[in-house]
Protein backbone atom coordinates (compact mmCIF):
# COMPACT_ATOMS: atom_id res chain seq x y z
CA UNK A 1 0.00 0.00 0.00
CA UNK A 2 2.19 2.67 -1.11
CA UNK A 3 1.06 5.93 0.97
CA UNK A 4 3.61 9.59 -0.08
CA UNK A 5 3.53 10.34 3.77
CA UNK A 6 4.72 7.00 5.03
CA UNK A 7 7.13 7.60 2.39
CA UNK A 8 8.60 11.13 3.43
CA UNK A 9 8.92 9.73 7.17
CA UNK A 10 10.69 6.36 5.68
CA UNK A 11 12.64 8.39 3.41
CA UNK A 12 13.75 10.80 5.91
CA UNK A 13 14.56 7.80 8.62
CA UNK A 14 16.76 6.11 5.87
CA UNK A 15 18.79 8.92 4.58
CA UNK A 16 19.53 9.70 8.72
CA UNK A 17 20.77 6.16 8.86
CA UNK A 18 22.58 6.18 6.26
CA UNK A 19 23.93 9.79 5.97
CA UNK A 20 25.20 9.52 10.27
CA UNK A 21 25.12 12.87 12.37
CA UNK A 22 28.29 14.03 11.21
CA UNK A 23 28.44 13.72 7.50
CA UNK A 24 28.18 16.59 4.89
CA UNK A 25 25.93 16.46 1.53
CA UNK A 26 26.03 18.50 -1.45
CA UNK A 27 23.79 18.95 -4.13
CA UNK A 28 23.30 20.67 -7.27
CA UNK A 29 19.71 22.72 -8.06
CA UNK A 30 18.54 23.48 -11.07
CA UNK A 31 15.10 25.14 -9.68
CA UNK A 32 13.01 21.92 -11.26
CA UNK A 33 11.06 19.74 -9.46
CA UNK A 34 13.04 16.46 -8.81
CA UNK A 35 15.85 18.57 -7.28
CA UNK A 36 13.96 20.94 -5.45
CA UNK A 37 12.26 17.62 -4.09
CA UNK A 38 15.41 16.34 -2.99
CA UNK A 39 16.56 19.11 -1.55
CA UNK A 40 13.95 19.60 0.60
CA UNK A 41 14.00 16.14 1.59
CA UNK A 42 17.26 16.35 2.46
CA UNK A 43 16.96 19.73 4.42
CA UNK A 44 13.88 18.12 6.42
CA UNK A 45 16.30 15.36 7.24
CA UNK A 46 19.80 17.10 8.21
CA UNK A 47 18.70 20.46 7.99
CA UNK A 48 22.38 22.77 7.12
CA UNK A 49 24.48 20.01 6.37
CA UNK A 50 22.82 19.56 3.12
CA UNK A 51 24.42 21.79 1.09
CA UNK A 52 22.82 23.01 -2.31
CA UNK A 53 24.58 24.99 -4.58
CA UNK A 54 22.96 26.19 -7.73
CA UNK A 55 24.94 27.57 -10.69
CA UNK A 56 23.75 30.43 -12.74
CA UNK A 57 25.44 29.68 -16.29
CA UNK A 58 24.37 32.98 -17.90
CA UNK A 59 22.05 30.80 -20.09
CA UNK A 60 19.17 30.42 -17.67
CA UNK A 61 15.79 32.57 -18.46
CA UNK A 62 14.50 36.11 -17.38
CA UNK A 63 15.29 36.14 -13.66
CA UNK A 64 15.35 32.39 -12.85
CA UNK A 65 18.22 32.23 -10.84
CA UNK A 66 16.97 34.96 -8.87
CA UNK A 67 13.84 32.68 -8.43
CA UNK A 68 15.26 29.96 -7.45
CA UNK A 69 17.12 31.85 -4.64
CA UNK A 70 14.00 33.23 -3.72
CA UNK A 71 11.99 30.17 -3.50
CA UNK A 72 14.72 27.69 -2.10
CA UNK A 73 16.49 29.52 0.29
CA UNK A 74 13.80 31.87 1.69
CA UNK A 75 10.77 29.88 1.01
CA UNK A 76 11.73 25.82 1.54
CA UNK A 77 14.68 27.46 4.45
CA UNK A 78 17.45 24.90 2.00
CA UNK A 79 20.71 25.98 2.68
CA UNK A 80 21.89 27.01 -0.63
CA UNK A 81 24.90 28.90 -2.31
CA UNK A 82 23.93 30.38 -5.46
CA UNK A 83 27.32 30.75 -8.08
CA UNK A 84 26.96 33.25 -11.03
CA UNK A 85 29.06 31.29 -13.53
CA UNK A 86 27.75 34.00 -16.33
CA UNK A 87 31.23 35.57 -16.87
CA UNK A 88 33.01 32.25 -17.10
CA UNK A 89 30.62 30.08 -19.01
CA UNK A 90 29.89 33.39 -21.93
CA UNK A 91 33.74 33.70 -22.38
CA UNK A 92 34.38 30.12 -23.39
CA UNK A 93 31.32 29.81 -25.54
CA UNK A 94 32.46 32.48 -27.49
CA UNK A 95 32.65 32.05 -31.20
CA UNK A 96 31.75 28.08 -30.44
CA UNK A 97 28.68 27.54 -32.77
CA UNK A 98 28.55 23.80 -33.30
CA UNK A 99 25.78 22.21 -30.82
CA UNK A 100 27.37 18.94 -29.28
CA UNK A 101 30.53 21.30 -28.93
CA UNK A 102 28.23 24.34 -26.73
CA UNK A 103 26.73 21.09 -24.69
CA UNK A 104 30.26 19.94 -23.90
CA UNK A 105 31.83 23.36 -22.48
CA UNK A 106 28.77 23.66 -20.79
CA UNK A 107 28.47 20.69 -18.63
CA UNK A 108 32.44 20.95 -18.04
CA UNK A 109 32.55 24.58 -17.41
CA UNK A 110 29.83 23.50 -14.80
CA UNK A 111 31.48 20.81 -13.37
CA UNK A 112 34.54 22.72 -12.69
CA UNK A 113 32.42 25.46 -10.96
CA UNK A 114 30.78 22.43 -8.74
CA UNK A 115 34.00 20.86 -8.02
CA UNK A 116 35.14 24.62 -6.69
CA UNK A 117 32.16 25.09 -4.74
CA UNK A 118 32.40 21.12 -3.20
CA UNK A 119 36.20 21.65 -2.03
CA UNK A 120 35.13 25.36 -0.26
CA UNK A 121 31.97 23.96 1.24
CA UNK A 122 34.64 20.95 2.06
CA UNK A 123 36.86 23.52 4.10
CA UNK A 124 34.62 25.71 5.68
CA UNK A 125 32.76 22.31 7.11
CA UNK A 126 36.25 21.22 8.52
CA UNK A 127 36.31 24.64 10.73
CA UNK A 128 32.95 23.44 12.00
CA UNK A 129 32.45 22.15 15.25
CA UNK A 130 30.73 18.54 14.97
CA UNK A 131 30.59 18.69 11.20
CA UNK A 132 31.76 15.95 9.24
CA UNK A 133 33.47 15.37 5.80
CA UNK A 134 31.41 15.94 2.31
CA UNK A 135 30.84 12.60 1.86
CA UNK A 136 27.94 12.23 -0.20
CA UNK A 137 26.46 14.10 -3.21
CA UNK A 138 22.39 13.76 -3.52
CA UNK A 139 21.09 12.84 -7.16
CA UNK A 140 17.01 13.43 -8.04
CA UNK A 141 17.02 10.61 -9.91
CA UNK A 142 13.67 9.43 -10.89
CA UNK A 143 12.38 6.09 -11.69
CA UNK A 144 12.42 6.07 -15.14
CA UNK A 145 16.08 7.38 -15.34
CA UNK A 146 17.03 4.11 -13.32
CA UNK A 147 15.37 2.00 -15.57
CA UNK A 148 16.56 3.81 -18.83
CA UNK A 149 20.43 3.56 -17.51
CA UNK A 150 20.07 -0.20 -16.57
CA UNK A 151 18.17 -0.95 -19.94
CA UNK A 152 20.17 1.52 -22.81
CA UNK A 153 21.65 0.51 -25.70
CA UNK A 154 20.77 2.99 -27.96
CA UNK A 155 18.08 5.45 -28.90
CA UNK A 156 15.74 2.59 -30.25
CA UNK A 157 16.54 0.43 -27.37
CA UNK A 158 13.25 -1.04 -25.05
CA UNK A 159 12.80 0.89 -22.27
CA UNK A 160 11.10 -1.41 -19.39
CA UNK A 161 8.60 0.68 -17.40
CA UNK A 162 7.28 -1.59 -14.79
CA UNK A 163 7.86 -0.40 -10.93
CA UNK A 164 9.64 -2.97 -9.52
CA UNK A 165 13.13 -1.26 -8.24
CA UNK A 166 12.95 -3.96 -5.65
CA UNK A 167 14.29 -6.66 -8.36
CA UNK A 168 17.03 -4.43 -10.11
CA UNK A 169 20.40 -4.58 -9.09
CA UNK A 170 21.49 -1.55 -6.60
CA UNK A 171 21.99 0.82 -9.95
CA UNK A 172 23.84 3.88 -8.42
CA UNK A 173 26.39 2.83 -10.64
CA UNK A 174 26.38 4.34 -14.40
CA UNK A 175 24.09 7.33 -14.28
CA UNK A 176 25.25 10.40 -12.85
CA UNK A 177 23.23 12.89 -15.04
CA UNK A 178 24.89 15.91 -14.84
CA UNK A 179 21.90 17.21 -13.79
CA UNK A 180 18.37 16.03 -11.91
CA UNK A 181 16.39 15.06 -14.83
CA UNK A 182 13.49 17.80 -15.13
CA UNK A 183 12.24 15.61 -18.41
CA UNK A 184 12.74 12.35 -19.38
CA UNK A 185 16.31 12.02 -20.76
CA UNK A 186 16.27 8.11 -22.30
CA UNK A 187 18.71 9.19 -25.49
CA UNK A 188 20.67 11.71 -23.74
CA UNK A 189 22.15 9.03 -20.97
CA UNK A 190 25.17 7.58 -23.64
CA UNK A 191 25.50 10.72 -26.06
CA UNK A 192 25.06 14.01 -25.02
CA UNK A 193 28.32 15.24 -22.49
CA UNK A 194 26.31 17.22 -20.43
CA UNK A 195 23.72 14.37 -19.50
CA UNK A 196 26.92 12.64 -17.41
CA UNK A 197 28.49 13.87 -14.55
CA UNK A 198 32.17 13.66 -15.17
CA UNK A 199 33.08 10.85 -12.23
CA UNK A 200 36.51 12.90 -11.66
CA UNK A 201 34.72 14.65 -8.19
CA UNK A 202 33.22 11.68 -7.53
CA UNK A 203 36.36 9.59 -7.29
CA UNK A 204 38.60 12.68 -6.10
CA UNK A 205 36.27 12.91 -3.37
CA UNK A 206 35.05 9.61 -2.88
CA UNK A 207 31.47 10.97 -2.74
CA UNK A 208 28.64 8.46 -2.60
CA UNK A 209 25.72 8.70 -4.73
CA UNK A 210 22.20 9.51 -2.52
CA UNK A 211 19.36 8.87 -4.73
CA UNK A 212 15.67 9.61 -2.61
CA UNK A 213 13.56 9.59 -5.53
CA UNK A 214 14.87 6.58 -7.39
CA UNK A 215 11.92 4.65 -7.14
CA UNK A 216 9.64 7.58 -8.26
CA UNK A 217 7.62 8.06 -11.40
CA UNK A 218 7.29 12.16 -12.31
CA UNK A 219 3.47 12.16 -10.86
CA UNK A 220 4.46 11.06 -7.49
CA UNK A 221 7.55 13.40 -7.19
CA UNK A 222 5.33 15.91 -8.15
CA UNK A 223 2.56 14.41 -5.14
CA UNK A 224 5.76 14.41 -2.93
CA UNK A 225 6.41 18.29 -3.56
CA UNK A 226 3.53 19.16 -2.73
CA UNK A 227 3.24 17.71 0.08
CA UNK A 228 6.54 18.84 1.31
CA UNK A 229 4.97 22.50 0.42
CA UNK A 230 6.61 23.53 -2.76
CA UNK A 231 4.58 25.96 -4.31
CA UNK A 232 2.22 24.68 -7.40
CA UNK A 233 4.12 26.83 -10.20
CA UNK A 234 7.27 24.78 -9.10
CA UNK A 235 5.74 21.55 -9.03
CA UNK A 236 4.26 21.61 -12.21
CA UNK A 237 6.76 23.40 -14.04
CA UNK A 238 7.69 22.21 -17.32
CA UNK A 239 11.32 20.37 -17.93
CA UNK A 240 14.44 23.22 -18.77
CA UNK A 241 17.65 21.25 -20.40
CA UNK A 242 20.63 21.83 -18.53
CA UNK A 243 22.41 23.57 -21.04
CA UNK A 244 19.42 26.31 -20.87
CA UNK A 245 19.22 28.78 -23.66
CA UNK A 246 22.26 27.56 -25.12
CA UNK A 247 19.98 24.73 -27.13
CA UNK A 248 17.52 27.24 -28.14
CA UNK A 249 19.72 29.70 -29.67
CA UNK A 250 20.77 28.12 -32.69
CA UNK A 251 24.44 29.01 -33.37
CA UNK A 252 26.70 31.41 -30.81
CA UNK A 253 24.97 32.17 -27.67
CA UNK A 254 25.95 36.41 -27.54
CA UNK A 255 24.90 38.55 -24.79
CA UNK A 256 22.85 40.50 -27.01
CA UNK A 257 20.86 37.03 -28.75
CA UNK A 258 20.33 35.65 -24.81
CA UNK A 259 18.62 38.82 -24.01
CA UNK A 260 16.59 38.91 -26.67
CA UNK A 261 15.26 34.99 -26.34
CA UNK A 262 15.13 35.59 -23.00
CA UNK A 263 12.16 38.12 -23.47
CA UNK A 264 10.97 36.67 -25.68
CA UNK A 265 10.04 33.62 -24.15
CA UNK A 266 9.44 35.75 -20.81
CA UNK A 267 6.39 37.18 -23.36
CA UNK A 268 5.54 33.86 -24.94
CA UNK A 269 5.24 31.89 -21.35
CA UNK A 270 3.14 34.73 -19.78
CA UNK A 271 0.74 34.86 -22.13
CA UNK A 272 0.17 30.74 -21.66
CA UNK A 273 -0.27 31.35 -18.55
CA UNK A 274 -2.79 33.81 -18.36
CA UNK A 275 -4.66 31.65 -21.19
CA UNK A 276 -4.29 29.18 -18.71
CA UNK A 277 -3.15 26.48 -21.11
CA UNK A 278 0.22 25.93 -19.11
CA UNK A 279 -0.74 22.41 -18.05
CA UNK A 280 -1.93 21.38 -20.95
CA UNK A 281 1.28 22.13 -22.56
CA UNK A 282 4.22 19.82 -22.20
CA UNK A 283 7.07 22.18 -22.82
CA UNK A 284 7.00 25.50 -24.62
CA UNK A 285 9.61 28.22 -25.62
CA UNK A 286 11.06 30.67 -27.86
CA UNK A 287 13.82 29.85 -29.35
CA UNK A 288 15.97 32.29 -31.27
CA UNK A 289 17.30 31.59 -35.19
CA UNK A 290 20.03 33.96 -35.60
CA UNK A 291 20.10 34.50 -39.47
CA UNK A 292 18.79 38.01 -39.75
CA UNK A 293 15.23 38.36 -41.70
CA UNK A 294 13.65 41.96 -43.08
CA UNK A 295 11.16 43.88 -40.95
CA UNK A 296 9.79 47.64 -41.77
CA UNK A 297 10.20 49.83 -38.57
CA UNK A 298 8.58 53.14 -39.65
CA UNK A 299 10.20 53.96 -42.83
CA UNK A 300 12.89 51.87 -42.31
CA UNK A 301 13.80 48.37 -43.27
CA UNK A 302 15.52 47.15 -40.23
CA UNK A 303 16.84 43.85 -40.35
CA UNK A 304 16.30 41.48 -36.80
CA UNK A 305 16.34 38.22 -35.29
CA UNK A 306 13.66 35.41 -36.19
CA UNK A 307 11.78 34.36 -32.66
CA UNK A 308 11.34 30.69 -33.24
CA UNK A 309 8.14 29.57 -30.40
CA UNK A 310 7.65 25.70 -29.72
CA UNK A 311 5.18 24.22 -28.00
CA UNK A 312 4.87 20.26 -27.56
CA UNK A 313 2.38 18.18 -25.99
CA UNK A 314 4.17 14.65 -25.17
CA UNK A 315 4.09 12.11 -22.73
CA UNK A 316 6.98 10.86 -22.61
CA UNK A 317 9.11 13.28 -24.43
CA UNK A 318 10.26 10.75 -27.11
CA UNK A 319 7.68 11.17 -29.42
CA UNK A 320 6.20 14.45 -29.91
CA UNK A 321 2.99 16.66 -31.11
CA UNK A 322 3.18 20.14 -31.70
CA UNK A 323 0.39 21.64 -29.42
CA UNK A 324 -2.79 23.51 -31.22
CA UNK A 325 -2.80 27.02 -30.61
CA UNK A 326 -5.55 29.21 -31.64
CA UNK A 327 -4.61 30.63 -34.19
CA UNK A 328 -5.22 34.26 -32.72
CA UNK A 329 -3.35 33.78 -29.82
CA UNK A 330 -0.78 32.91 -31.89
CA UNK A 331 -0.51 35.59 -33.72
CA UNK A 332 -1.26 37.80 -30.85
CA UNK A 333 1.65 36.04 -29.23
CA UNK A 334 3.50 37.32 -32.10
CA UNK A 335 2.75 40.92 -32.53
CA UNK A 336 3.53 41.30 -29.04
CA UNK A 337 7.13 39.69 -29.18
CA UNK A 338 7.69 42.17 -32.45
CA UNK A 339 6.45 45.16 -31.05
CA UNK A 340 8.20 44.49 -27.63
CA UNK A 341 11.67 42.68 -27.88
CA UNK A 342 14.00 45.32 -29.34
CA UNK A 343 16.11 43.17 -32.43
CA UNK A 344 13.02 40.80 -33.56
CA UNK A 345 11.62 41.10 -36.88
CA UNK A 346 9.83 37.69 -37.24
CA UNK A 347 8.18 34.91 -35.47
CA UNK A 348 7.24 31.46 -36.60
CA UNK A 349 6.42 28.45 -34.98
CA UNK A 350 7.57 25.46 -35.07
CA UNK A 351 5.14 22.67 -36.52
CA UNK A 352 7.09 19.34 -36.55
CA UNK A 353 6.73 16.63 -34.72
CA UNK A 354 9.25 14.42 -32.93
CA UNK A 355 10.63 12.42 -34.61
CA UNK A 356 11.67 13.48 -36.73
CA UNK A 357 12.14 16.97 -35.48
CA UNK A 358 13.48 17.32 -31.30
CA UNK A 359 11.93 19.23 -28.85
CA UNK A 360 14.72 21.21 -28.50
CA UNK A 361 16.44 23.40 -31.36
CA UNK A 362 20.00 21.75 -30.72
P1 LIG B 1 14.96 16.60 -27.30
O1 LIG B 1 15.39 17.95 -27.73
O2 LIG B 1 16.05 15.60 -27.34
O3 LIG B 1 14.54 16.76 -25.75
O4 LIG B 1 13.72 16.13 -28.01
C1 LIG B 1 13.91 15.76 -24.97
C2 LIG B 1 13.87 16.27 -23.52
O5 LIG B 1 15.20 16.36 -23.00
C3 LIG B 1 15.53 17.69 -22.66
N1 LIG B 1 16.91 17.95 -23.09
C4 LIG B 1 17.96 18.08 -22.26
N2 LIG B 1 18.04 18.04 -20.91
N3 LIG B 1 20.38 18.36 -21.04
C5 LIG B 1 19.25 18.22 -20.30
O6 LIG B 1 19.33 18.21 -19.07
C6 LIG B 1 20.39 18.39 -22.40
O7 LIG B 1 21.43 18.54 -23.03
C7 LIG B 1 19.11 18.26 -23.03
N4 LIG B 1 18.72 18.23 -24.32
C8 LIG B 1 17.38 18.05 -24.34
C9 LIG B 1 14.52 18.56 -23.40
O8 LIG B 1 14.32 19.81 -22.75
C10 LIG B 1 13.30 17.67 -23.40
O9 LIG B 1 12.59 17.76 -22.19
Amino acid sequence: NWEMSDFIEQEITRIRKLVGDKAQVIGAVSGGVDSTVAAKLMTEAIGDRFHAVHIDNGLMRLNESQKVKVTLKEHLGINLTVIDGTNIFLERLEGVTEPEKKRKIIGETFIDLFEEEAIRIEKEAENTPNAGKVSWFLQGTLYPDVIESLSFKGPSATIKTHHNVGGLPKASISFFHYFPSDGVKRQLVADRSTSCFDTRMMDGQGLRLLEPLRELFKDEVRDLGRRLKIHEDLVNRHPFPGPGLGVRILGECTPERIKIAREADNIFISMIKEAKIYDKISQAYAGLDTSKAVGVMGDTRVYGYIIILRAVKTSDFMSAEPYEFPFDLLKAMARRIVNEVDGVSRVTYDLSSKPPGTIELE
